[in-house]
């Protein structure tokens, strides 16, 4: 089977591994991979979001099935192009990737089927959202509507900040369009959860959650970043908190999509805040999280490539669907000046032997040799039975990966060890 990964961070190169446990992944291509990945399977030099050229190569090359990771090519209908020229494909159509895709919709849509959210009013109009500044609460929260690699959020602390952040984003469109019309919503507190699932529209089948580390500076300080490394499962999503997420969120809001013509298949992301009056909904993202991808697919138990191939024909409900009861720990390493300004071109040296849990990102082969070639350059992840001893694992790998300028944060999963020596 040809199978087609589109994509190329961490996140895909955990995408690619787990594909190719399953035999029948003869050959996989991905678009466009990067120097770590171009170990695991072929890649070619097509941007994620071309469209037109990942459809013509999928045809050319008689791809057998799709998956299309990143959001840019989902919001933008990556898989419709390619589901009409034949090719069946793992992920979202545009018409409901747009769950990410526009935070505006996702609101309303929570609001119509009352999914708990933080309570927000959408702006398309400066004056009225500056006007709006003077009477909200704070610390508030502005949000642009569209794709913003992951930065289109600002947590304004007074009403001063809060009018500089309308200001940047609507007038100075600092994430350029996504700032058309923003989000001011409540700023919400407590522990925060990753939830990835599989869907196929009927049923919704939650992976093992996990915990991201947004920030850049340990004890979540500094500048927000792209994940700086991961844990699973989260302490914090205990049994009783799972139950009520699928009864009130995730549930509600596959038939949410469904009622509104916009069935969602794929993988859909619940970022989810655990608050004094339970479980709300930070954001969806239509797609895989990364550097959550890292640790959750350690733990999957079962065939990835079967499991996505039901999501794509739509019989989820009749396939197992296991996540082993250890726990993973992913860190993050970096290029030195992260998230603002770094160097690039940096050789990577990564021992033979651990290759199997280093998911490449930023890195590109040059002469075979692998080089630098972005902020976030790699994560390495450890499973063991209990998450202290995957932390250890995890930071023992970290230190035999060698690149000039490498920075991780040393308290990945401090917080979760934390709760659970408190529970
Ligand atoms: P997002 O891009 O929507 O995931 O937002 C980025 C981060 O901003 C989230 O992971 C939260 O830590 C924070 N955030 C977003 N919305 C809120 C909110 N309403 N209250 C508090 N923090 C928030
Ligand atoms: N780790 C957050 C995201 O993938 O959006």
């Amino acid at each position: 089977m040809r199978i087609l990964v589109v994509g190329g961070g961490g996140r895909e190169h955990a995408i690619v591994k787990k594909l190719k446990e399953n035999k029948e992944a003869s050959e996989i291509f991905v678009l466009p991979g990067n120097g770590g990945i171009a170990d695991d399977a072929i890649c070619v030099d097509i941007g994620a979001s071309d469209i037109e050229k990942i459809t013509e190569f999928a045809i050319q090359n008689k791809i057998d099935y799709a998956v299309v990771a990143p959001d840019d090519p989902l919001v933008l209908g990556c898989v419709d192009a390619l589901e009409a020229a034949g090719i069946p494909c793992f992920g979202p159509c545009k018409s409901a990737a747009i769950i990410e895709g526009s935070k505006v919709f996702a609101k309303n849509l929570m609001k119509k089927y009352g999914i708990p959210t933080a309570a927000y009013e959408t702006f398309s109009d400066i004056k009225k959202a500056l006007e709006y500044i003077e009477n909200a609460p704070v610390p508030t929260v502005v949000k642009a509507d569209g794709l913003a690699l992951g930065k289109g959020v600002i947590i304004a602390e007074t009403r001063e900040d809060a009018r500089a952040a309308v200001i940047s984003i609507m007038k100075d469109k600092k994430f350029g369009e996504s700032g058309n019309e923003i989000v001011i919503e409540e700023f919400l507190q407590g522990p925060e959860v990753s939830v990835l699932s599989f869907t196929d529209g009927k049923s919704v089948v939650p992976m093992v959650s996990s915990m991201d580390h947004k920030r850049i500076g340990e004890g979540d300080t500094g500048l927000n970043t792209g994940g700086m490394g991961t844990v699973a499962p989260n302490p914090f999503y205990t049994e009783q908190v799972a139950k009520e997420c699928m009864e009130k969120i995730f549930l509600p809001t596959i038939k949410a999509m469904n009622a509104e013509g916009r069935t969602f298949k794929g993988c859909l992301y619940f970022g989810l805040m655990l608050t004094k009056t339970g479980p709300k909904v930070i954001e969806y993202n239509c797609r895989f999280g990364d550097p959550e991808t890292q640790v959750v697919l350690p733990l999957l138990e079962s065939d990835l490539l079967t499991i996505m191939k039901a999501v794509t024909d739509g019989n989820l409900e009749n396939v197992d669907i296991r996540f082993s009861d250890r726990s993973a720990c992913c860190v993050i390493m970096a290029a030195d000046g992260y998230p603002v300004k770094y160097e690039k071109g940096k050789e990577i040296f990564i021992p033979s032997e651990i290759k199997d849990k280093v998911y490449v990102a930023g890195a590109k082969k040059e002469n075979g040799r692998l080089l630098t070639n972005g902020g976030r350059v790699l994560g390495v992840t450890a499973v063991a039975d209990d998450l202290r001893t995957a932390i250890e694992h995890a930071y023992k790998l970290a230190e035999t990966i060698n690149f000039d300028g490498a920075y991780y944060r040393r308290d990945i999963g401090k917080k979760a060890l934390k709760a659970i020596m408190e529970k």
